[in-house]
């Protein structure tokens, strides 16, 4: 395949690109001097460039999305036979793919009941706060209007999505914001606030109350909350943390979103992060994997409860929710979803999940005895972070070039890894690993080695 891409001269492809693609998140001084990067082709783990070169991705698409690998035949024939059909219709309507996938996705979710369809992780999100919103203003007078957040967790990139964001530096230039979103704080046991204890996860929920009871809790309507946090240093909640929140939210009455952007479907060895840990969610938001990347989909699925609130009063010309997403009504995204949802149930993904997860664990944790660089190892199924540390006694993070360059290194191995990066300042050291579902165990072995040569390469044993 890569011979086919060199045989394709795409230098022209690759000028187009830096004459006039503005690359997301990136810094465009560097591409005066060098090419950016022109991924061409996929299938399974591995992606070739416009130059030809094979990589081995390791971060499923770069941002945990292709959970079930690339090139999947049967996933463009169904968005292609779908297309064919009915391409979109606007989503006061239903469409077939819309309604079934619906049907089987809140099958998977119990307690969960109604689908609404969006396009990104972050207008998933938004639907979830205008709901918390028009609940607010129906059922509490107005108040309860405030949505609590966790510093470092990141739901989205539109301006109320990035109020509700806890990695600064991600909102840095980009104020004022709205008001009414709050942080509370991290849980990350490796960054204690609290020193050593023995109930970490406790304090970390309680501090939770702590600011409701500051706020008044009859002015907080909800509370969002990545099951395990991803870009803000891939943090799974401590011992003791879950049923705490769970109960704090319903002693106060307070909606729990649960943002499942980046942990459904499947990344965690569940089909969603929350189930591993018990929670019943008022609203649930997802969508990099629910389609795996072969279209776009986002959906904000909520309680029967929750839904009720928008239909009982049917003369109030107000009272429903008032919202809608051009796009949510392509049926691509269903159509894809619906496909990608029988691969990972026919292929037994979930499970090849639990079982090459914990051997990333375990390769990563090897690397840990023989990398002082490394100061935490941490994940759930395939999905896992290593912290590095200038010195694992202080904890002093890498500094970011050097983690960059560790990357860097990897990539030069062929093998492409992430990095927490414009997130938390001074705390962007954690390399992120979220390989496809379908990965085997050579490749996690290579993704493993990849990282051990870079260590040595970059800091030394
Ligand atoms: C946890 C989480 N929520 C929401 C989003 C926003 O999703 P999108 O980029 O599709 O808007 C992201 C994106 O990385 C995410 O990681």
């Amino acid at each position: 395949m890569d011979d086919a891409i060199k045989r394709n001269d795409l230098s022209h492809v690759v000028a187009a690109d830096r004459a006039h693609v503005w690359h997301h998140l990136s810094q465009h001084k560097q591409y005066e001097k060098i090419d950016p990067r022109v991924i061409v082709e996929g299938k399974g783990l591995r992606v070739w460039d416009a130059t030809g070169r094979e990589t081995l991705d390791a971060v499923s698409g770069g941002v945990w999305t292709v959970n079930v690998g690339y090139g999947r035949e049967s996933i463009a024939n169904a968005v292609r036979d779908q297309l064919l059909k009915l391409n979109f219709f606007a989503g006061a309507a239903g469409t077939v793919p819309g309604a079934l996938f619906a049907q089987a996705l809140t099958e998977k979710m119990p307690g969960m009941s109604r689908v609404y369809y969006s396009n990104s992780g972050s207008e998933a999100n938004e639907k979830a706060y205008k709901m918390v919103r028009q609940i607010a203003h129906r059922r509490h007078g107005g108040q309860k209007w405030k949505i609590l957040y966790r510093e470092r967790d990141y739901h989205g990139t539109t301006i109320a999505a990035l109020a509700s964001g806890g990695q600064e530096e991600r909102k840095m230039q980009y104020g004022p914001f709205p008001e009414g979103f709050v942080p509370v704080p991290h849980c990350l046991e490796y960054r204690s606030q609290w020193g050593e204890v023995s109930d970490y996860g406790l304090r970390a929920a309680n501090a939770i109350e702590e600011v409701i009871e500051r706020e008044g809790p009859d002015t907080v309507g909800a509370i969002i909350l990545e099951p395990v946090t991803a870009g803000g240093g891939v943090i799974p909640p401590p011992e003791g943390y879950w049923p705490r929140v769970q109960e704090i939210c319903r002693k106060h009455d307070i909606l729990l979103i649960i943002d499942e952007v980046v942990c459904g479907l499947g990344r965690t060895g569940t089909w969603f992060g929350y189930q591993n840990y018990d929670i019943e969610p008022d609203i649930v938001t997802m969508a990099k994997g629910v389609a795996s990347g072969y279209a776009a989909i986002s959906c904000t699925v909520t309680t029967e409860r929750v839904f009720e609130m928008f239909k009982d009063d049917a003369e109030d010309h107000l009272s429903y929710f008032r919202d809608i997403s051009t796009f949510g009504g392509c049926t691509a995204g269903p159509a894809a979803a619906l496909e990608n949802m029988r691969i990972i149930e026919d292929e037994g993904l979930l499970d090849n999940c639990l079982k090459m997860g914990d051997r990333l664990m375990g390769n990563l944790h090897a690397l840990m005895e023989k990398h002082a660089v490394i100061g935490d190892v941490r994940g759930k199924g395939l999905f896992c972070g290593a912290e590095l540390v200038a010195d694992r006694a202080t904890k002093e993070p890498l500094p970011e070039k050097q983690v960059a360059a560790v990357v860097a290194a990897a990539m030069a191995r062929g093998v492409q890894i992430g990095m927490t990066n414009r997130s938390v300042p001074g705390l962007n050291n954690t390399l992120t690993l979220s390989p496809a579902l379908v990965v085997t165990a050579d490749e996690i072995d290579r993704i493993t080695d990849a990282i051990d040569g870079a260590l040595t390469e970059v800091c030394g044993t």
